[in-house]
């Protein structure tokens, strides 16, 4: 046993180091903010003159408020973006002395503003789905514009509808969370940021419902298993043509695992309706489960 413990022990020791290697690797590969060689910060009082609309804007975001402790990046006001402007007030304006986002690689444009936002669904940014298509911080967020809520423009659910039209149509179909009444956004459920699972704000999909819709969330002495699996496997959250969000109307959706039956499947004795093919919730009333027996499975019903 402790032969065994004597050589597994380096044997470890090496695997995470190679692990730590690899990692220390990747972190290395990230993307270089460009450097304008040879200049320095001027603070933003001198930016005003000539950008005096982009200031306008400026001011009214939580941006123009930090205090040192928030920012990690050198110097204040506008270089905490653009980088130090020393060299592009001298020429009097210009390209290609100062940091441009328009020029910038969404990827490099992106570490700019990482520089200080890394936490929380920040962290899987670049496996993000966005990013990986292109598509930067400031496609979304929008500094110098006059925003909505977290600085997007024009807005959640416009600018993701914008791009994601398919979700648009879905929130016209009959039955639909109200997203487009404004009652929600799809911030809601997504984070924009993340990789895994869809951006969701929860890891697991049953969780994000529950946000909302806790009466669901049981525990129930009668659990139906797909629901306890996951919401998803009868609902579409984005929008639907059969009631309730569901993918296929009842008992279509039913039908889907279950055979329908024309009298009871445990007794063979005559349930009270005929029950093949007409709405199964009719009888079995709490599909999402319940601690009631005859809920789910219709026992009371036989007696
Ligand atoms: C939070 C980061 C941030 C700060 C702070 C900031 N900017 Fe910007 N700036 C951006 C981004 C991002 C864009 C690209 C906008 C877009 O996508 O429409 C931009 C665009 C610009 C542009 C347009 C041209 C271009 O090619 O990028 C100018 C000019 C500019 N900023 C000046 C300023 C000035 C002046 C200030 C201070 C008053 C300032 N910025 C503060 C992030 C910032
Ligand atoms: C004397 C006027 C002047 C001052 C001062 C000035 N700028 Fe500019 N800036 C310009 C002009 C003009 C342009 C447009 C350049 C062009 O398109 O050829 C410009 C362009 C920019 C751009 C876009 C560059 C690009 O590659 O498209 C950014 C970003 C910018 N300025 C930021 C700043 C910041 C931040 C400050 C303050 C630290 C500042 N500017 C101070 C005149 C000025
Ligand atoms: C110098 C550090 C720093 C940089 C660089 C920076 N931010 Fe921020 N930002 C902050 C801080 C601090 C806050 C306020 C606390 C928070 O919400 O995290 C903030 C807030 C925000 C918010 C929330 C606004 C709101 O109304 O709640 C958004 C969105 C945002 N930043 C986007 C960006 C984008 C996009 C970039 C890059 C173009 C960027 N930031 C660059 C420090 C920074
Ligand atoms: C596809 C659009 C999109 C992109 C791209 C995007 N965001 Fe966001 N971001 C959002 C939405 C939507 C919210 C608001 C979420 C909510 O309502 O809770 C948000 C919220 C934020 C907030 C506020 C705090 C929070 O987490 O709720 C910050 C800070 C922020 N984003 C920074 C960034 C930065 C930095 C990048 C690039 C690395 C980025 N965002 C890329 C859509 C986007
Ligand atoms: C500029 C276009 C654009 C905008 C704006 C945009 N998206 Fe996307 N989004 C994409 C593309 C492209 C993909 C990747 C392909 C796909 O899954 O459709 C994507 C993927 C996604 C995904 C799948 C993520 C994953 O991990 O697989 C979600 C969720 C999403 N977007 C939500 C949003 C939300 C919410 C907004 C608004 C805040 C938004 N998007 C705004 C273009 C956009
Ligand atoms: C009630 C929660 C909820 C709302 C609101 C919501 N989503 Fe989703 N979204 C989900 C869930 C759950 C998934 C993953 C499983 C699925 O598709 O059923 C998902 C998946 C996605 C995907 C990736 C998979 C696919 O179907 O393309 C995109 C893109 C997306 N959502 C965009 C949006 C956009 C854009 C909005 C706003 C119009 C939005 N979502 C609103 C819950 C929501
Ligand atoms: C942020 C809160 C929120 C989240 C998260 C949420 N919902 Fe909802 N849900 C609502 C609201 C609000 C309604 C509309 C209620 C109304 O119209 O009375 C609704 C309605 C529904 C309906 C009934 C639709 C109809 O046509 O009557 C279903 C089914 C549903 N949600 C399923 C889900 C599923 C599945 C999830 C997880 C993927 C989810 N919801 C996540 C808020 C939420
Ligand atoms: C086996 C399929 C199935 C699964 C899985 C499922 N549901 Fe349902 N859901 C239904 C059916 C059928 C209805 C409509 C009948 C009814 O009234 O219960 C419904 C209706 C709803 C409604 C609208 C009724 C109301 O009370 O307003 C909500 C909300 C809902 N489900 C949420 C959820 C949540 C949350 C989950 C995951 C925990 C889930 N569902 C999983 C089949 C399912
Ligand atoms: C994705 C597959 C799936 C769908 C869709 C589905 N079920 Fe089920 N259902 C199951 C599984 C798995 C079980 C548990 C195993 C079993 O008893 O057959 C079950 C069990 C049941 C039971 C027996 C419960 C018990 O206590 O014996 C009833 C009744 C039932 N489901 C009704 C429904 C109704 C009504 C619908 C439509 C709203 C539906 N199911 C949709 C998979 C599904
Ligand atoms: C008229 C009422 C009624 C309707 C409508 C109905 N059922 Fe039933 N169902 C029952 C009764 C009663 C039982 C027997 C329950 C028991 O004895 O435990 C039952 C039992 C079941 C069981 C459990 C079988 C087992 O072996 O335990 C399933 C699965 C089921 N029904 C599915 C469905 C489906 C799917 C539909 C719609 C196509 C449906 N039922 C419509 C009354 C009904």
């Amino acid at each position: 046993m402790l032969k065994k413990a004597i050589i597994l022990f380096p044997a470890l020791c090496l695997i995470s180091f190679a692990a730590c290697q690899i990692l220390y690797n990747t972190d290395v590969l990230q993307p270089e903010i460009p450097v304008i060689d040879g200049a320095y910060y001027t603070g933003t009082d001198v930016c005003i003159p000539c950008h005096g609309d982009i200031y306008g804007h400026y001011k009214k975001t939580v941006h123009s408020r930090l205090a040192f402790f928030e920012s990690d990046q050198p110097g204040k006001g506008c270089e905490i973006c653009h980088g130090p402007a020393s060299i592009h007030v001298k020429e009097k304006g210009g390209t290609g002395n100062i940091i441009s986002f328009l020029r910038l690689s969404p990827e490099v444009s992106s570490e700019i503003c990482l520089g200080c936002h890394r936490k929380g669904s920040m962290m899987d940014w670049r496996a993000n789905a966005h990013l990986l298509n292109g598509i930067a911080c400031n496609e979304c967020h929008k500094p110098h514009k006059e925003t909505a809520d977290k600085m997007l423009y024009p807005g959640d659910p416009e600018i993701c509808f914008s791009c994601h039209q398919d979700k648009k149509a879905r929130n016209l179909l009959p039955s639909h969370h109200p997203v487009q009444e404004k009652k929600m956004k799809c911030g809601d459920c997504h984070t924009s940021h993340g990789s895994e699972n869809n951006s969701l704000n929860q890891p697991v999909l049953n969780d994000l419902c529950f946000e909302c819709h806790a009466e669901y969330q049981g525990p129930f002495i009668y659990e139906h298993e797909p629901v306890f699996e996951d919401c998803s496997i009868c609902h579409d959250p984005h929008g639907t043509i059969a009631d309730n969000l569901l993918k296929q109307n009842d008992p279509f959706i039913c039908l889907r695992c279950h055979k329908g039956h024309r009298k009871n499947p445990k007794t063979g004795s005559h349930p009270t309706v005929a029950s093949f093919l007409t709405s199964c919730t009719q009888c079995h009333s709490q599909v999402h489960g319940s601690d009631l027996p005859s809920q789910l499975n219709g026992s009371s019903l036989t007696r």
